[in-house]
């Protein structure tokens, strides 16, 4: 028998070189290919990120706009996707509804399924990012009985998809620039995170030489779990269920609680133990959409402000480097845009499309790529003989 390193939850191990995102979870430090995600947040943009992640550099202005122009053409979705959408019952959560549309690509879009050939690796990466906003907003309308929008290319990324979800035919949703801002960071705050669950699921299934529509599905399946990208939702059910102010410090004492399994959604994370540097600039993008759009009269968004005050100033959470991560605050905002708790998690995975593509796309051109075949401690019956039914 061999001898194994056990690192149960892969908290010690590497599993592949990557470029792409550097994270340093003691000083707060995120970087996408060097540039640091404060910056990025303040001065770029999600598709200016995406073209960063995607081949590594900044785009000159020629290249920005050529990109653009890539993802415009590709935002609408095959016009025989729509009866594959009413296929789901309507009340189907619109994660479930998204792993199967996107798995269901590979079968409507199988001349870029071919991973040897790098102008279709290409074509799929760009009709993934420029598709999922459109698959996004179409499990939502689905999912509230409304027909779908479809993309409208004049609009930048995060208004067209605003638009896609809240327009109805009797009225064209005019987007907000500080809602559509606010929307653009939470995509640009979610768009790669080095190793995550997901992403290695992305890596794990694309090791195999399966395609692209299918990695990604996979990755959304991963994301789906409340300790991943789930949490967005978990955390807004948490601060309906706590419902009122008065109710916090017993939810706190439920979260400190070691024989209770209730934790604070929204808070700690695995590698950043000081600070999640999104959550930093994410909570600036909350404070604004909430003086936009006021609190006063949103019992649930007074809960969220005076739970990570008192979360905050409680030594539970501070010993054990608990923080709001990101999470947390982008929860808020769409809560205030007008988002159902249902739509936080797809969000999240349009966002993260772009990273699990270009780590995809990395893994793919790594001369060292092998088969991800994970090894284990067995724990079971050693050698047994077969006993037949009757003498059992
Ligand atoms: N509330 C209360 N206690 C907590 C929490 C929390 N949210 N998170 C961790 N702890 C405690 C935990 O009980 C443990 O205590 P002890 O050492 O006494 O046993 C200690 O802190 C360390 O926790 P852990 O589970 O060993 O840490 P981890 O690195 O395995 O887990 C985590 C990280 C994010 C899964 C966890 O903090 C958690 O469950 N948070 C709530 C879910 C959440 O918000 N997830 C989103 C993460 S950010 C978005 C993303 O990248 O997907």
């Amino acid at each position: 028998a061999g001898v194994f390193t056990y690192d149960p939850g892969f908290t010690s191990t590497a599993a592949c070189e990557s470029a792409i995102t550097f994270i340093d979870g003691d000083e707060g430090v995120l970087l996408h290919r060097g540039y640091p995600i404060d910056q990025l947040a303040a001065k770029s943009h999600y598709l200016e990120v995406c073209y960063l992640l995607l081949y590594g550099d900044l785009p000159s202005a020629a290249e920005l706009e050529d990109f653009e122009n890539r993802v415009t053409q590709h935002t609408m979705i095959h016009e025989q996707m729509h009866n594959f959408f009413r296929g789901f019952r309507r009340d189907a959560h619109p994660m479930a509804t998204m792993v199967g549309v996107v798995g269901a690509m590979s079968a409507f879009y199988h001349d870029s399924t071919d991973i040897n050939d790098a102008w279709q690796r290409e074509v799929a990466s760009i009709r993934l990012i420029a598709k999922m906003p459109t698959i996004a907003a179409m499990a939502y309308k689905y999912s509230i009985g409304q027909p779908f929008v479809y993309p409208r290319n004049d609009l930048d990324y995060a208004s067209n998809f605003l638009r896609m979800c809240f327009s109805v035919p009797a009225e064209d949703y005019v987007v907000d620039p500080i809602l559509s801002r606010a929307m653009d960071r939470i995509f640009t705050l979610h768009a790669d995170h080095e190793q995550n669950a997901s992403t290695s699921t992305v890596r794990l299934a694309s090791s195999s030489g399966a395609n692209p529509f299918a990695c990604i599905a996979a990755g959304i399946a991963c994301l789906w779990g409340p300790a991943h990208g789930g949490a967005n939702q978990a955390c807004l059910e948490m601060l309906n269920e706590i419902g009122t102010v008065d109710r916090i410090p017993e939810y706190i004492a439920r979260a400190k609680d070691k024989d209770d399994p209730f934790r604070l959604m929204g808070f700690g994370h695995r590698v950043y133990k000081n600070f999640d540097p999104r959550a930093t600039v994410m909570k600036e993008s909350a404070d604004e959409v909430l003086d936009l759009l006021g609190v006063e009269n949103n019992p649930i968004l007074q809960v969220a402000k005076e739970l990570e005050k008192q979360a905050l100033a409680d030594p539970y959470f501070a010993e054990k480097k608990l923080f709001p991560n990101v999470d947390f605050y982008s929860g808020i905002i769409l809560e205030a845009m007008g988002f159902p708790t249902s739509m936080f998690t797809p969000i999240f995975a349009l966002s993260r499309t772009v990273g699990w593509i270009s780590q995809w796309k990395e893994q793919l051109s790594d001369p060292a790529l092998k088969i991800g075949r994970p090894r284990q401690l067995y724990t079971g019956e050693t050698q047994r003989d077969y006993v037949d039914v009757e003498n059992r």
